[in-house]
């Protein structure tokens, strides 16, 4: 068991890579916050958890709220006395659209959610780690943040800060012990990927679609492996990395 006795953190973990990433860390011994605006999914989640053995605890938070992440945070004290890992994982896609029609509510929104969640995750996050002794923080990315995906500008700017704060924590925090580092998660068949694929984008640009070099699509699994190992004392000396699990996406010409 990689992760035995310790506490993680999971936003957006109703649904897709949250998810499948807190069944992970659960069946390898942790004890698990599945955090969500959503609170039936995070029940569910908790409840597939339970019914495997595993100990974890729901509490509702939306990541754009300074108050609910940080009752997130004390969640993890107060139910599992300690924090170990935060995956700030919880993000939207917002609209598939160019730049010259984006509606600015839906860049605010996207923004809140993705970058502000982020940012919000790691101030509480390190404030409690720096209490506890340390601990790993994993931020979900994504390739949008290094490759044009079009119809994706406010999300690939959200992504990009999300790498950006990434390093930043890396160097603030490492003589205390924590960790920073992010995945960019490639295709991966989750409930945002079908949304997105039912989303068209415009005639003229669609020879950028974007595709994999490996076959096939990767699954949550995939993300949840690569965020134990990250949360894991295998991963002790690895800080500031933005890790793409993607078959391959990023080195295609
Ligand atoms: N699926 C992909 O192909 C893909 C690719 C690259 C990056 N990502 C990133 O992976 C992460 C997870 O995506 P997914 O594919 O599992 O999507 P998903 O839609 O299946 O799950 C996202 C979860 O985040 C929650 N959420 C949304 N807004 C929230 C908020 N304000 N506060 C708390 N929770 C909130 C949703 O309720 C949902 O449970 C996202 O950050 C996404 O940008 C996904």
């Amino acid at each position: 068991m990689l992760v035995k006795g310790k506490t993680a953190v999971i936003t957006g973990a109703a649904s897709g890579i949250g998810r499948t990433t807190a069944e992970t860390y659960a069946e390898q011994g942790a004890n698990v916050v599945v955090a969500d605006v959503d609170r039936e999914g995070g029940e569910k989640t908790v409840e597939g958890i339970e019914e495997a053995g595993g100990d974890a605890t729901f509490v509702e938070t939306d990541v754009s709220v300074a108050a609910d992440v940080e009752s997130m945070i004390l969640t993890a004290l107060e139910t599992f006395g300690g924090i170990d890992v935060l995956f700030n994982n919880a993000g939207i896609e917002g609209p598939l659209c160019e730049f010259d029609s984006y509606e600015e509510d839906a860049f605010d929104r996207v923004v809140s959610i993705n970058l502000k969640g982020v940012f919000l995750g790691m101030k509480y996050g390190t404030q409690a780690m720096l209490e506890d002794g340390g601990g790993a923080i994993i931020n979900t990315s994504s390739v949008a943040a290094d490759a044009g995906v079009i119809g994706r500008g406010a999300y690939a700017g959200t992504k990009s800060g999300v790498n950006g704060m990434t390093r930043v924590g890396a160097i603030e925090y490492a003589t205390d012990n924590i960790r920073v580092n992010a995945v960019l998660p490639g295709i991966i068949e989750t409930p945002m990927h079908e949304r997105a694929a039912d989303q068209k984008p415009a005639d003229r640009l669609s020879r950028y679609a974007v595709s994999e070099s490996m076959p096939g699509k990767g699954g949550p699994e995939d993300i949840a492996n690569a965020v134990l190992f990250l949360g894991s004392d295998l991963a002790k000396r690895i800080t500031g990395v933005t890790l793409p699990v993607d078959g391959g996406l990023l080195q295609q010409p």
